[in-house]
Protein backbone atom coordinates (compact mmCIF):
# COMPACT_ATOMS: atom_id res chain seq x y z
CA UNK A 1 0.00 0.00 0.00
CA UNK A 2 2.70 2.51 0.97
CA UNK A 3 4.42 1.56 -2.84
CA UNK A 4 1.16 2.63 -4.43
CA UNK A 5 1.13 5.74 -2.65
CA UNK A 6 4.56 6.16 -3.89
CA UNK A 7 4.14 5.54 -7.36
CA UNK A 8 0.95 7.74 -7.24
CA UNK A 9 2.92 10.62 -6.08
CA UNK A 10 5.88 9.86 -8.64
CA UNK A 11 3.53 10.01 -11.47
CA UNK A 12 2.00 12.88 -10.75
CA UNK A 13 4.93 14.86 -10.03
CA UNK A 14 3.51 17.42 -7.80
CA UNK A 15 1.29 17.59 -5.33
CA UNK A 16 -2.03 15.52 -4.79
CA UNK A 17 -4.21 15.59 -2.90
CA UNK A 18 -5.26 13.86 0.37
CA UNK A 19 -8.51 12.68 -0.84
CA UNK A 20 -7.60 11.94 -4.14
CA UNK A 21 -5.16 9.21 -2.91
CA UNK A 22 -8.21 7.92 -0.44
CA UNK A 23 -10.30 7.78 -3.20
CA UNK A 24 -7.85 6.00 -5.57
CA UNK A 25 -6.25 3.65 -3.27
CA UNK A 26 -9.74 2.90 -1.26
CA UNK A 27 -8.60 3.82 1.93
CA UNK A 28 -9.68 6.44 4.71
CA UNK A 29 -8.41 9.43 4.85
CA UNK A 30 -6.60 8.83 7.70
CA UNK A 31 -5.33 6.19 6.75
CA UNK A 32 -3.57 8.00 4.10
CA UNK A 33 -2.51 10.87 6.66
CA UNK A 34 -0.91 7.85 8.84
CA UNK A 35 0.53 6.17 5.57
CA UNK A 36 2.03 9.50 4.76
CA UNK A 37 3.58 10.03 8.03
CA UNK A 38 5.04 6.12 7.92
CA UNK A 39 7.08 7.45 4.73
CA UNK A 40 8.19 10.27 5.87
CA UNK A 41 9.58 8.15 8.60
CA UNK A 42 11.22 6.05 6.51
CA UNK A 43 12.98 9.44 5.45
CA UNK A 44 11.07 9.85 2.04
CA UNK A 45 11.00 13.40 1.17
CA UNK A 46 6.84 14.27 0.54
CA UNK A 47 5.88 18.11 1.15
CA UNK A 48 2.40 17.93 2.85
CA UNK A 49 0.40 21.46 1.94
CA UNK A 50 -3.22 21.86 3.53
CA UNK A 51 -5.15 22.28 1.02
CA UNK A 52 -3.04 21.47 -2.20
CA UNK A 53 -1.91 17.47 -0.57
CA UNK A 54 1.76 15.68 -0.81
CA UNK A 55 4.14 16.23 -3.16
CA UNK A 56 7.22 13.99 -3.27
CA UNK A 57 10.34 15.63 -3.80
CA UNK A 58 11.73 14.39 -7.20
CA UNK A 59 14.81 15.03 -6.72
CA UNK A 60 15.75 12.96 -3.96
CA UNK A 61 19.21 12.95 -2.58
CA UNK A 62 18.75 11.67 0.75
CA UNK A 63 16.89 8.54 0.21
CA UNK A 64 17.36 6.14 -2.55
CA UNK A 65 13.91 5.66 -4.96
CA UNK A 66 13.62 2.66 -7.16
CA UNK A 67 12.55 4.43 -9.79
CA UNK A 68 15.47 7.24 -9.68
CA UNK A 69 17.94 3.79 -9.73
CA UNK A 70 16.25 2.63 -12.83
CA UNK A 71 16.18 5.60 -14.79
CA UNK A 72 19.70 6.46 -14.07
CA UNK A 73 20.55 2.52 -15.24
CA UNK A 74 18.58 2.62 -18.04
CA UNK A 75 20.06 6.47 -19.21
CA UNK A 76 23.47 4.25 -18.23
CA UNK A 77 23.00 1.83 -21.28
CA UNK A 78 25.56 -0.60 -19.92
CA UNK A 79 26.34 -3.43 -22.28
CA UNK A 80 27.66 -5.10 -19.17
CA UNK A 81 24.62 -4.52 -16.35
CA UNK A 82 21.40 -5.28 -18.00
CA UNK A 83 19.54 -6.05 -14.38
CA UNK A 84 18.88 -3.77 -11.90
CA UNK A 85 17.37 -5.13 -8.64
CA UNK A 86 16.35 -2.76 -5.90
CA UNK A 87 14.97 -3.31 -2.53
CA UNK A 88 14.38 -1.37 0.69
CA UNK A 89 15.86 -3.54 3.21
CA UNK A 90 17.94 -6.94 2.93
CA UNK A 91 19.91 -8.94 4.53
CA UNK A 92 22.94 -8.72 2.62
CA UNK A 93 22.66 -7.85 -1.32
CA UNK A 94 25.57 -10.46 -1.65
CA UNK A 95 23.05 -13.17 -0.14
CA UNK A 96 20.38 -11.79 -2.15
CA UNK A 97 22.33 -12.35 -5.81
CA UNK A 98 23.06 -15.56 -4.87
CA UNK A 99 19.52 -16.50 -3.47
CA UNK A 100 18.59 -15.30 -7.16
CA UNK A 101 21.00 -16.95 -8.81
CA UNK A 102 20.36 -20.48 -7.00
CA UNK A 103 16.02 -19.84 -7.89
CA UNK A 104 16.80 -19.31 -11.36
CA UNK A 105 19.13 -18.95 -14.29
CA UNK A 106 20.38 -15.26 -13.95
CA UNK A 107 22.30 -14.06 -17.16
CA UNK A 108 25.56 -12.32 -15.56
CA UNK A 109 25.08 -8.75 -15.65
CA UNK A 110 22.48 -7.98 -12.70
CA UNK A 111 23.29 -5.60 -10.24
CA UNK A 112 21.64 -5.72 -6.73
CA UNK A 113 21.44 -2.28 -4.48
CA UNK A 114 19.62 -2.46 -1.66
CA UNK A 115 19.29 1.18 1.05
CA UNK A 116 19.92 -0.59 3.98
CA UNK A 117 21.31 -4.33 5.18
CA UNK A 118 20.43 -6.34 8.61
CA UNK A 119 23.44 -8.69 7.99
CA UNK A 120 25.91 -6.91 5.59
CA UNK A 121 28.85 -9.07 5.19
CA UNK A 122 32.45 -7.89 5.50
CA UNK A 123 35.52 -10.23 4.46
CA UNK A 124 36.86 -12.74 6.56
CA UNK A 125 33.63 -13.64 8.62
CA UNK A 126 33.47 -10.12 9.65
CA UNK A 127 30.17 -7.74 9.45
CA UNK A 128 29.53 -4.96 7.54
CA UNK A 129 27.11 -2.17 8.94
CA UNK A 130 24.79 -0.69 6.86
CA UNK A 131 22.14 1.29 8.04
CA UNK A 132 19.92 2.79 6.04
CA UNK A 133 20.56 6.36 4.30
CA UNK A 134 24.61 5.66 5.04
CA UNK A 135 25.96 3.86 2.04
CA UNK A 136 25.58 2.78 -1.53
CA UNK A 137 25.44 -1.43 -0.65
CA UNK A 138 25.45 -2.81 -3.84
CA UNK A 139 26.12 -6.63 -5.54
CA UNK A 140 27.59 -7.28 -9.07
CA UNK A 141 26.92 -10.68 -10.29
CA UNK A 142 28.88 -11.88 -13.61
CA UNK A 143 29.57 -14.54 -15.24
CA UNK A 144 33.02 -14.40 -16.76
CA UNK A 145 34.59 -17.15 -18.40
CA UNK A 146 37.62 -17.30 -16.53
CA UNK A 147 39.71 -19.58 -14.11
CA UNK A 148 38.57 -19.85 -10.87
CA UNK A 149 41.73 -19.02 -9.65
CA UNK A 150 41.46 -15.34 -11.28
CA UNK A 151 38.15 -14.60 -9.82
CA UNK A 152 39.42 -12.64 -6.79
CA UNK A 153 40.65 -9.80 -9.11
CA UNK A 154 37.69 -8.85 -9.91
CA UNK A 155 38.03 -6.71 -6.79
CA UNK A 156 41.09 -4.97 -7.32
CA UNK A 157 38.99 -4.36 -10.78
CA UNK A 158 36.16 -2.62 -8.66
CA UNK A 159 38.15 -0.71 -6.49
CA UNK A 160 39.84 0.74 -9.27
CA UNK A 161 36.36 1.30 -10.32
CA UNK A 162 34.97 3.25 -6.81
CA UNK A 163 38.08 5.12 -6.62
CA UNK A 164 37.86 6.84 -9.78
CA UNK A 165 34.59 7.40 -9.25
CA UNK A 166 34.91 8.87 -6.12
CA UNK A 167 37.85 11.29 -7.39
CA UNK A 168 35.54 12.22 -10.57
CA UNK A 169 32.54 12.88 -8.77
CA UNK A 170 33.75 14.10 -5.34
CA UNK A 171 37.30 15.27 -6.04
CA UNK A 172 38.22 12.92 -3.53
CA UNK A 173 42.11 11.83 -2.59
CA UNK A 174 41.21 8.38 -2.57
CA UNK A 175 43.84 5.80 -2.32
CA UNK A 176 43.35 2.15 -2.71
CA UNK A 177 45.12 -0.10 -0.44
CA UNK A 178 45.81 -3.21 -1.09
CA UNK A 179 44.23 -5.70 -2.19
CA UNK A 180 40.83 -3.38 -2.53
CA UNK A 181 39.84 -1.23 0.82
CA UNK A 182 39.50 2.74 -0.81
CA UNK A 183 40.96 4.67 1.79
CA UNK A 184 40.38 8.35 2.20
CA UNK A 185 42.58 10.63 4.52
CA UNK A 186 43.49 7.55 6.50
CA UNK A 187 39.86 5.64 6.56
CA UNK A 188 38.17 3.40 4.94
CA UNK A 189 35.49 4.68 3.07
CA UNK A 190 34.45 1.65 0.56
CA UNK A 191 35.33 -2.23 1.32
CA UNK A 192 34.90 -4.72 -1.66
CA UNK A 193 33.76 -8.49 -1.23
CA UNK A 194 33.73 -11.15 -3.62
CA UNK A 195 32.44 -14.45 -3.49
CA UNK A 196 31.71 -17.02 -6.36
CA UNK A 197 29.27 -18.82 -6.85
CA UNK A 198 29.21 -22.88 -7.89
CA UNK A 199 26.88 -25.08 -10.08
CA UNK A 200 27.99 -28.84 -10.67
CA UNK A 201 30.94 -28.35 -8.26
CA UNK A 202 32.49 -25.30 -11.01
CA UNK A 203 32.25 -22.13 -10.84
CA UNK A 204 28.89 -20.54 -12.51
CA UNK A 205 30.07 -16.44 -11.70
CA UNK A 206 30.99 -14.44 -9.72
CA UNK A 207 29.59 -11.81 -6.97
CA UNK A 208 31.32 -8.55 -6.46
CA UNK A 209 29.98 -6.64 -3.40
CA UNK A 210 30.81 -2.99 -3.07
CA UNK A 211 29.91 -1.12 0.05
CA UNK A 212 30.31 2.59 -0.02
CA UNK A 213 29.85 4.92 2.87
CA UNK A 214 27.98 7.92 1.91
CA UNK A 215 26.97 9.48 5.21
CA UNK A 216 28.56 8.83 8.70
CA UNK A 217 25.76 9.93 11.17
CA UNK A 218 24.21 6.44 11.78
CA UNK A 219 27.21 4.55 11.74
CA UNK A 220 28.25 2.79 15.01
CA UNK A 221 30.14 4.58 17.59
CA UNK A 222 33.21 2.02 17.06
CA UNK A 223 33.34 3.03 13.32
CA UNK A 224 33.38 6.58 13.63
CA UNK A 225 37.51 7.01 13.89
CA UNK A 226 37.82 3.94 11.07
CA UNK A 227 35.41 5.03 8.48
CA UNK A 228 35.05 7.91 6.27
CA UNK A 229 31.98 8.74 3.93
CA UNK A 230 31.54 11.08 1.30
CA UNK A 231 29.23 13.52 2.24
CA UNK A 232 31.98 14.24 5.06
CA UNK A 233 34.77 14.52 2.93
CA UNK A 234 33.39 16.42 0.29
CA UNK A 235 31.02 18.77 1.99
CA UNK A 236 28.33 17.68 -0.32
CA UNK A 237 25.16 17.18 2.07
CA UNK A 238 23.24 14.40 0.53
CA UNK A 239 25.42 12.58 -2.28
CA UNK A 240 23.37 11.22 -4.92
CA UNK A 241 23.49 7.52 -5.41
CA UNK A 242 21.65 6.97 -8.19
CA UNK A 243 24.85 9.01 -10.07
CA UNK A 244 27.51 7.18 -8.10
CA UNK A 245 25.75 3.86 -8.86
CA UNK A 246 25.94 4.44 -12.36
CA UNK A 247 29.35 5.97 -12.89
CA UNK A 248 31.34 2.89 -10.67
CA UNK A 249 29.25 0.65 -12.59
CA UNK A 250 30.56 2.78 -15.74
CA UNK A 251 34.14 2.34 -14.43
CA UNK A 252 34.02 -1.10 -13.81
CA UNK A 253 32.65 -1.67 -17.48
CA UNK A 254 35.88 -0.48 -18.83
CA UNK A 255 38.03 -1.52 -16.27
CA UNK A 256 36.42 -5.38 -16.93
CA UNK A 257 37.00 -5.48 -20.45
CA UNK A 258 40.19 -5.02 -19.87
CA UNK A 259 40.85 -7.44 -17.59
CA UNK A 260 38.89 -9.73 -19.56
CA UNK A 261 40.88 -9.10 -22.66
CA UNK A 262 44.10 -10.59 -21.42
CA UNK A 263 42.59 -12.31 -17.81
CA UNK A 264 45.07 -11.03 -15.82
CA UNK A 265 46.00 -7.16 -14.48
CA UNK A 266 48.58 -6.68 -16.26
CA UNK A 267 47.09 -3.92 -18.49
CA UNK A 268 45.88 -2.27 -15.84
CA UNK A 269 49.02 -2.73 -13.24
CA UNK A 270 50.25 0.62 -13.67
CA UNK A 271 47.14 2.55 -12.69
CA UNK A 272 46.01 0.37 -10.49
CA UNK A 273 49.45 1.08 -8.79
CA UNK A 274 49.51 4.80 -9.19
CA UNK A 275 46.75 5.14 -6.76
CA UNK A 276 47.66 2.25 -4.05
CA UNK A 277 48.64 3.79 -0.80
CA UNK A 278 51.04 1.15 0.17
CA UNK A 279 53.80 1.52 -2.92
CA UNK A 280 56.91 2.63 -1.95
CA UNK A 281 55.81 2.30 2.05
CA UNK A 282 56.95 0.03 4.87
CA UNK A 283 54.04 -2.16 5.29
CA UNK A 284 53.15 -4.82 8.25
CA UNK A 285 52.31 -7.83 6.74
CA UNK A 286 50.19 -10.53 8.80
CA UNK A 287 50.53 -14.30 7.75
CA UNK A 288 48.77 -16.64 9.99
CA UNK A 289 52.22 -17.66 11.71
CA UNK A 290 54.14 -14.66 11.61
CA UNK A 291 54.22 -11.30 11.33
CA UNK A 292 56.66 -8.73 9.82
CA UNK A 293 57.88 -5.90 8.35
CA UNK A 294 58.25 -4.95 4.05
CA UNK A 295 58.25 -2.73 1.55
CA UNK A 296 55.22 -2.95 -0.57
CA UNK A 297 57.00 -2.92 -4.40
CA UNK A 298 54.27 -2.89 -6.52
CA UNK A 299 51.85 -5.76 -7.76
CA UNK A 300 51.78 -8.55 -10.26
CA UNK A 301 49.92 -9.45 -12.84
CA UNK A 302 47.54 -11.74 -10.72
CA UNK A 303 47.20 -9.07 -8.60
CA UNK A 304 49.31 -10.46 -5.70
CA UNK A 305 51.37 -7.76 -3.44
CA UNK A 306 55.45 -7.74 -4.56
CA UNK A 307 56.93 -7.14 -1.33
CA UNK A 308 61.07 -6.35 -0.03
CA UNK A 309 62.39 -8.02 2.80
CA UNK A 310 64.73 -6.42 5.58
CA UNK A 311 67.24 -8.51 3.85
CA UNK A 312 66.89 -7.23 0.32
CA UNK A 313 64.71 -10.58 -0.72
CA UNK A 314 61.93 -9.98 -2.74
CA UNK A 315 58.66 -12.54 -3.21
CA UNK A 316 54.95 -12.19 -3.82
CA UNK A 317 52.13 -12.36 -1.49
CA UNK A 318 48.77 -13.00 -2.40
CA UNK A 319 45.31 -11.65 -0.23
CA UNK A 320 44.37 -15.11 0.75
CA UNK A 321 47.74 -15.55 2.24
CA UNK A 322 47.80 -12.24 3.90
CA UNK A 323 46.92 -9.04 5.20
CA UNK A 324 48.71 -6.46 5.18
CA UNK A 325 48.62 -2.90 7.87
CA UNK A 326 50.52 0.57 6.79
CA UNK A 327 52.98 0.83 9.68
CA UNK A 328 51.95 4.61 10.30
CA UNK A 329 48.22 4.76 10.39
CA UNK A 330 45.49 3.06 8.00
CA UNK A 331 47.25 2.58 4.75
CA UNK A 332 50.68 4.58 5.33
C1 LIG B 1 35.15 -5.59 3.70
O1 LIG B 1 35.19 -6.30 4.72
O2 LIG B 1 35.92 -4.66 3.55
C2 LIG B 1 34.14 -5.92 2.62
C3 LIG B 1 32.83 -5.22 2.84
C4 LIG B 1 31.82 -5.45 1.74
C5 LIG B 1 30.48 -4.82 2.04
C6 LIG B 1 29.54 -4.91 0.88
S1 LIG B 1 28.07 -3.98 1.14
C7 LIG B 1 27.33 -4.71 -0.24
C8 LIG B 1 27.74 -6.15 -0.27
N1 LIG B 1 26.82 -6.96 0.51
C9 LIG B 1 27.40 -7.46 1.60
O3 LIG B 1 26.82 -8.15 2.46
N2 LIG B 1 28.69 -7.10 1.64
C10 LIG B 1 29.06 -6.30 0.49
Amino acid sequence: MNDEILRLLHVRGDFLSGEEISRQLNISRTAVWKRIGKLKDEGYEIESVPHKGYRLDPYPRGKIYGWTLEQAFAELNSRLFRKLIFAETLDSTNLEAKRRIAAQEEAGGMVVVCEMQTAGRGRRGRSWASPAGSGLWMSLFLRPDIQPSHAPMLTLVAGMAVRNALEELYGLDAFIKWPNDIIVRDRKICGILTEMTMEDLEMSGVVVGIGINVRSGAFPEELKDIAASIAEESGERSPDRAQLLCRVLARFEQYYETFIRTEDLSALREAYEAHCINIGRTVRVIAPAESYEAEALGIDAEGGLRIRLGDGTCKTVTSGEVTIRGVMGYGR
